[in-house]
């Protein structure tokens, strides 16, 4: 009788090395780089209390949206987020060739990858990307993004 504990002790255990590994992978650098940021346009602008999130992406990317095509691969997405002013974190999302490819399906948003960085464009190691892409999720029949329905409203001045 007593041999039966053995078991449920091994699987409580080898369940939870398993969640601290996959938190180590995700927190490892993927494919995503800055982008020149000067060659982006900033289509909308988030604010909420001393958060203000300038939001860009490529011309090339802002047309597609436009004409309801696919946005390119190579494409990126930089949400620059200020806190009282002062410039905080990147975050980026990039679409590239094969990018799925690098998680489960289960994880998987498109070709899309997620990042966050530091105002010194290094990684910031404590995130789990998988979170990001847990809530892009939801936005799957947008292709992952929130704030592409403004960019057809853009004018020249970021949409608020
Ligand atoms: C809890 C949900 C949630 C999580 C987690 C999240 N996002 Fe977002 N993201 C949003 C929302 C909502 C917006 C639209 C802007 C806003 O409302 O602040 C957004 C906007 C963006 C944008 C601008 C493009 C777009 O979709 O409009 C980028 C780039 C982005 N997020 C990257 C990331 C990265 C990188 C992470 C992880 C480090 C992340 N997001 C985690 C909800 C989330």
């Amino acid at each position: 009788m007593k041999k039966s504990a053995y078991p449920v002790a091994l699987s409580a255990f080898a369940a939870c090395a398993a969640s601290l590994v996959g938190w180590q992978v995700y927190a490892e650098p993927n494919r995503v780089q800055v982008p020149n940021l000067d060659a982006l346009v900033h289509y909308t602008t988030v604010r909420r209390g001393n958060v203000m999130e300038h939001i860009m992406t490529t011309p090339a990317a802002m047309d597609a949206v436009k004409n309801g095509q696919p946005i390119p691969t190579g494409t990126h997405f930089v949400l620059v987020d200020h806190r009282d002013g002062e410039l905080y974190r990147y975050f980026v999302m990039q679409k590239g060739e094969g990018f799925g490819a690098d998680y489960d399906e289960g994880r998987r948003t498109g070709d899309w990858q997620f990042q966050w960085f530091w105002p010194d464009k290094s990684i910031n190691m404590d995130e789990n990307t998988a979170r990001c892409q847990s809530c892009h999720s939801g936005q799957q029949d947008s292709d992952y993004l929130y704030t592409a329905y403004r960019i057809p409203h853009f004018d020249g001045t970021p949409v608020e």
